[in-house]
C-alpha cells in the first residue's frame, strides 16, 4: 500500500498488494468451512462460475473507478454522480471494511494463537481455546494493535517486501500438506466431496453463499479495489493485473480444499464444522507427520501474515476516507477506527461458548447462519454487505458511470480490451445486478 494518493511503485507492485489484500483467511479458513457446510464439490463449482464471470468483470470495474477517480470510495462515487444515494454507498462500503474488520481480527488472532498452541505441543482443545475470554480478547486485541501499528506508522512498504518472500512460502507449504493430505488413507472420500458435485445440493442460499465468498475473497463490494486502483498509474493494464490477482487468490483457496477435505475425511470428521473447521482439522494433520509442531507453527505464521496483509487493507479504506473526505489526520483516524473496531469486535471474540447471549445470538434463522454472533457478522457483512457492495458497483458502473466511459478509462494501458468490452460490458450492466437482484428477493423470502 503507497502513501496517500501516490502510486504503486511497478506493476508487479500493484498486484502483489491486491493478492495481498485478496488473499487471507478468506481462502483458506473461510472458503474451507463454506465449502464444507454448503456440500462440497457443488458449492466448489457455484463458487468458481461466479469468480470467473461475476468476479473478474467486478474487479476489473472496481479498479477503473479508483483509477478514473484517484479516490476513496465515498470520493469516488461522489465525484462521478454526486448524489445522496451515490454518498449513501460510499459510506455503505466503509462501514462494511470496518464490520468485516471486526470479526475477521478475532479469527487472526485465533491464527495468531496456534503459532505457540502448536509449538507447545498442545495443538488440540479448540473449544476450550475459543472459549477463553483472556485468550479470545487478548488475541483479538494484539492482531488489532499489530494491525493499527503498520497503518499507523504507514511501514506498509516492509510488509510488502515481506509478502514477496513469504506468500511463495505460504504456497510451498500448501504444496506439501496438498500431497502429504493425499496419501492419508481414507482420504480419497474427501476428494470426492470436493469435486464430485451433486447438482441437487445448489440452492439459492448455495448459490448467496457462493457469490459472498466470491466477493469476499477477492475483496470486492466494498470499495477496497477502488482504494487500490487510485493508487494505479494509466499506463497499467487494469484488465491483466485484475485478472491475475482473481486467478491467484482463487488457485490458493482452491489448493486449501485440497488439504482440509482429502485430511478432514481421512480423520473421519464432519465438513459441516463450521468456522472450526480448519482449526480442528490443521493441527491434527500436523501433529500426524514428523516435525509437525514445526511445520504447523510455521504454517500458522504464514497464515497470520496473510491474514495480516488483509487486515491493513480493511483498516486502510476508512482511513483513506477520513483523511481525503474529513481531513483528520492519519494517525488519530486510526487510533479511532481502532477502538470502534475493537468493541464492536468484542461480540464476536466472546460468542465461541464464553458468553451466552452472544454464543446463542439466533437473530438469523439456522438456515441462514449459525447461531453466535460472529457467524451472524460472517453472514452480515462478509456475504449479505459484500454482495449489496457488488449490486451497488455493477449498476454504478454500467447505469450511472456508463460502459462507455468505463472502458476508455480500462483501454487506458490496456489496447486490447476494447475487443471484449461489449462481453464485460454486458455482464456488469444486465448479468450481475439481475442476478443479484433475483438472489436477494429469494433471501428476504427466507429471512
Ligand atoms: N479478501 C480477504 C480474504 O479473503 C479479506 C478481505 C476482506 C480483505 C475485505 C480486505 C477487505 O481473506
Amino acid at each position: 500500500m503507497e502513501a496517500q494518493r501516490g502510486q504503486w511503485g511497478s506493476k508487479i507492485g500493484f498486484i502483489l498488494a491486491g493478492a495481498g489484500a485478496a488473499i487471507g483467511l478468506g481462502n483458506i479458513w473461510r472458503f474451507s468451512y463454506v465449502a464444507g457446510e454448503n456440500g462440497g464439490a457443488a458449492f466448489v463449482l457455484t463458487y468458481l462460475i461466479f469468480v470467473i464471470f461475476f468476479g473478474i468483470p467486478l474487479i476489473i470495474a472496481e479498479i477503473a473507478i479508483g483509477r478514473k477517480t484517484q479516490k476513496n470510495p465515498v470520493g469516488a462515487f461522489t465525484s462521478i454522480k454526486n448524489t445522496k444515494f451515490w454518498k449513501f454507498v460510499g459510506y455503505f462500503a466503509v462501514l462494511t471494511n470496518i464490520g468485516i474488520l471486526s470479526f475477521y481480527s478475532v479469527i487472526a488472532g485465533w491464527t495468531f494463537g496456534y503459532i505457540f498452541k502448536m509449538l507447545s505441543g498442545d495443538a488440540f482443545g479448540y473449544q476450550s481455546f475459543v472459549s477463553n475470554p483472556y485468550f479470545e480478547i487478548g488475541l483479538f486485541a494484539i492482531f488489532l494493535i499489530f494491525t493499527a501499528g503498520i497503518v499507523y506508522g504507514g511501514v506498509e512498504k516492509g510488509i510488502e517486501k515481506w509478502s514477496k518472500i513469504l506468500m511463495p512460502l505460504l504456497i510451498l507449504i500448501m504444496i506439501f500438506l496438498i500431497i502429504y493430505a493425499n496419501f492419508l488413507e481414507g482420504s480419497s472420500k474427501g476428494l470426492e466431496f470436493y469435486l464430485k458435485p451433486d447438482f441437487s445440493k445448489i440452492t439459492p442460499k448455495v448459490i448467496l453463499s457462493a457469490i459472498g465468498q466470491a466477493m469476499f475473497s477477492l475483496s470486492l463490494g466494498m470499495g477496497l479495489m477502488i482504494t487500490y486502483g487510485s493508487y494505479l498509474s494509466k499506463k497499467e493494464n487494469i484488465f491483466v493485473s485484475g485478472t491475475t490477482i482473481a486467478l491467484l487468490d482463487t488457485a490458493i483457496a482452491i489448493m486449501a480444499g485440497f488439504i482440509i477435505f482429502p485430511a478432514l475425511f481421512s480423520m473421519g470428521g464432519n465438513p459441516q464444522a463450521g468456522p472450526a473447521l480448519v482449526f480442528e482439522v490443521l493441527p491434527k494433520l500436523f501433529m500426524g507427520m514428523p516435525g509437525g509442531q514445526i511445520v504447523g507453527a510455521f504454517f500458522f505464521v504464514l497464515l497470520s501474515i496473510a491474514a495480516l496483509t488483509s487486515t491493513i487493507s480493511m483498516l486502510e479504506v476508512p482511513v483513506a476516507f477520513f483523511v481525503d473526505e474529513k481531513k483528520i489526520s492519519r494517525k488519530k483516524i486510526v487510533l479511532y477506527a481502532t477502538i470502534f473496531t475493537f468493541f464492536m469486535g468484542l461480540p464476536s471474540a466472546l460468542s465461541q461458548g464464553t458468553v451466552e447471549i452472544f454464543t446463542n445470538f439466533g437473530l438469523l434463522p439456522a438456515s441462514i447462519c449459525s447461531a453466535d454472533f460472529l457467524s451472524h457478522m460472517n453472514f452480515i457483512f462478509g456475504d449479505f454487505a459484500v454482495v449489496l457492495g457488488a449490486l451497488f458497483a455493477s449498476v454504478f458502473v454500467g447505469w450511472v458511470w456508463g460502459i462507455k466511459s468505463a472502458t476508455e478509462e480500462i483501454s487506458e494501458g490496456s489496447k486490447n480490451f476494447k475487443k471484449i468490452a461489449f462481453l464485460w460490458g454486458f455482464f456488469i450492466k444486465y448479468i450481475i445486478p439481475i442476478v443479484i437482484t433475483l438472489i436477494l428477493i429469494r433471501l428476504f423470502g427466507v429471512i
